[in-house]
C-alpha cells in the first residue's frame, strides 16, 4: 500500500549529536516509505555516523561542503517538499536562528521556501538555557516546526528533558507540514476498538476488532490540522501523536465518555465495535462451571450513535460504520436512518483484505442521497477519503444554510 511520503522529497540534515545514530534509522524508514531522503550533514555530524552510513541508506550521495559543489546550497533546497533536521544540536539552533549560512546545512535552510522541521537533541541544561530558548522561539517565528525533545535518561548520563522526540511523532509531523490543513477548526471526536462486557473476575464478552480503522481516522483527521479526542476500547495499538485519548472498557463507559465529549465536537464518528449486550449481572466471584446453567443472561447496552443522532447539534456532522457480513447496503442505508447519521460507512467483515485486524479496507459511504464503493486502499487512505466526504458533506450543508438565510 502505498505511503503518504512516497515521491516525496526530503532534505535531510543531520547535526553533531550522539542522536545522529537515531537519523539513520529514521532516513532507511523514510527511504523504505518511498520518499526520496537527500542528506546533508555537518561536519561535526560526520564524527558521529559516516556519510557512508546515509549513502547506503538513502541511496543517493550525501552532501556535506560548502566548496565543493558549485551552488549546492541554492539547488539542493529547491528540490525539496521539506527539510528536517535530526539532530538539531544547541549549536545549528543558535545558527539557524541568527541567519547564518557559514556551512552547507545552515545556508540551504536560509535558502529554502520549503516548511522546515527540527528536532532539538542535547543536553537538558544546554536546552533549557535562556540562549537556546530564546533562539528555538525564533525558529518558531519563522514557522519552524519544532519537534519537543522529549525527557528521560541522556547520553551524558544525565536524567532531563532534550532526548530526540521519537520517529512517529516525528513522522506525524512531518505528514502535517506535507499535508494541506483543511480539517484546522474542526474538533473531531472518534470512538475505536471493541467494547469489554465482564461477567465475572476472569471473563468478558468482547468482538474482534482491533481498532485500526478508528485509529488511522485519528491519525489522519490530525494530521489534517484537526483537534481530535479518541474514546478508545482495549486494543494494542499506539495511540497517533497528539490525540486526546480516553480509555475506556465497557458500552456504558463509552456511553459515557462520549456524551461529555458530543457537545464541543463538530464531527463525531463512531468506529468503535460497541458490544450490543453485557451480562445481565457481572459475578463478582468467578463462575464456577458446575454452578451455572450453560445460557447468559444478558442486557442490552444503549446504541450510542443512535442516541447521538437523537440529540446532536443542527451543525454537528455524525458518521456511523456498519460492520456487516450481507446485504451490505440495504444494512447501511437502514441504519443510516435509524440512527439519524449523516453518512454511515459500510464495512464488510467477512472478506480476508477488508475485515478484522488487516491494515486495509474496501468500504462503502451511503449518505441520504447517495451510494459510493472505494476501492480496496489502506486503513489511513479509507480514512482519508472519508474525511474528503465528510468535508463535501459540510461544505454542502453550508451552502443550503445560506441559501435558507437568503430566501
Ligand atoms: N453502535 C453504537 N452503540 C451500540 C451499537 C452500535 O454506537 N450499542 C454504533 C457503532 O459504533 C456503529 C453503528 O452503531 O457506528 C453500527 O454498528 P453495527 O454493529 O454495525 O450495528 P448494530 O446497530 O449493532 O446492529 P447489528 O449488530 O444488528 O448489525
Amino acid at each position: 500500500m502505498p505511503s503518504s511520503l512516497r515521491s516525496k522529497k526530503i532534505l535531510f540534515g543531520v547535526c553533531g549529536s550522539i542522536a545522529a545514530f537515531k537519523a539513520a534509522g529514521w532516513v532507511s524508514a523514510l527511504t523504505k516509505e518511498g520518499a526520496e531522503v537527500t542528506v546533508v550533514m555537518t561536519a561535526a555530524a560526520t564524527r558521529f555516523v559516516t556519510p557512508l552510513t546515509f549513502a547506503a541508506l538513502s541511496g543517493r550521495p550525501v552532501h556535506s561542503d560548502m566548496w565543493e559543489e558549485g551552488m549546492a546550497h541554492i539547488a539542493l533546497p529547491t528540490a525539496t517538499d521539506a527539510v528536517l533536521i535530526a539532530p538539531t544540536t544547541a549549536q545549528a539552533i543558535a545558527r539557524l536562528a541568527h541567519g547564518m549560512a557559514d556551512d552547507l546545512l545552515s545556508a540551504s535552510v536560509l535558502a529554502c521556501t520549503v516548511p522546515v522541521l527540527v528536532c532539538p537533541a542535547m543536553n537538558s541544561k544546554m536546552l533549557a538555557h535562556p540562549a537556546t530558548q530564546k533562539n528555538l522561539a525564533t525558529l518558531r517565528g519563522f514557522g519552524y516546526a519544532v519537534a519537543e525533545p522529549e525527557c528521560g535518561r541522556l547520553a551524558c548520563g544525565e536524567e532531563g528533558a532534550g532526548r530526540l522526540a521519537e520517529w512517529d511523532s516525528v513522522r506525524e509531523m512531518l505528514l502535517g507540514l506535507l499535508t494541506a490543513q483543511d480539517m484546522t477548526g474542526q474538533q473531531v471526536l472518534i470512538t475505536a476498538g471493541p467494547t469489554r462486557e465482564p461477567l465475572d473476575p476472569a471473563r468478558f464478552l468482547s468482538n474482534r476488532s482491533s481498532g485500526k480503522m478508528g485509529y488511522a481516522l485519528a491519525r489522519t483527521a490530525k494530521r489534517r490540522g484537526a483537534a481530535v479526542t479518541l474514546i478508545s476500547g482495549p486494543v494494542a495499538l499506539e495511540p497517533p501523536p497528539g490525540v486526546t485519548l480516553v480509555r475506556v472498557e465497557t458500552a456504558l463507559e463509552m456511553a459515557e465518555a462520549v456524551s461529555k465529549c458530543a457537545q464541543t465536537a463538530s464531527i463525531v464518528v463512531k468506529a468503535a465495535a460497541v458490544a450490543d449486550f453485557r451480562a445481565a449481572a457481572f459475578s463478582a466471584q468467578k463462575i464456577k462451571k458446575t454452578a451455572v446453567e450453560p445460557l447468559l443472561a444478558l442486557a442490552a447496552n444503549p446504541d450510542i450513535l443512535a442516541t447521538l443522532g437523537r440529540s446532536r447539534r443542527a451543525d454537528q456532522l455524525l458518521i456511523g460504520f456498519a460492520a456487516e457480513s450481507g446485504n451490505h447496503e440495504a444494512e447501511g442505508r437502514r441504519k443510516l436512518l435509524a440512527k439519524k447519521a449523516d453518512l454511515i460507512v459500510v464495512n464488510d467483515i467477512l472478506g480476508s483484505s477488508t475485515g478484522f485486524d488487516v491494515d486495509t479496507n474496501q468500504v462503502t459511504l451511503i449518505t441520504l442521497d447517495s451510494t459510493e464503493t472505494l476501492d480496496l486502499l489502506s486503513k489511513e487512505e479509507t480514512a482519508d477519503r472519508i474525511w474528503d466526504k465528510a468535508a463535501a458533506l459540510l461544505r454542502a450543508r453550508q451552502v443550503k444554510f445560506n441559501q435558507q438565510e437568503a430566501s
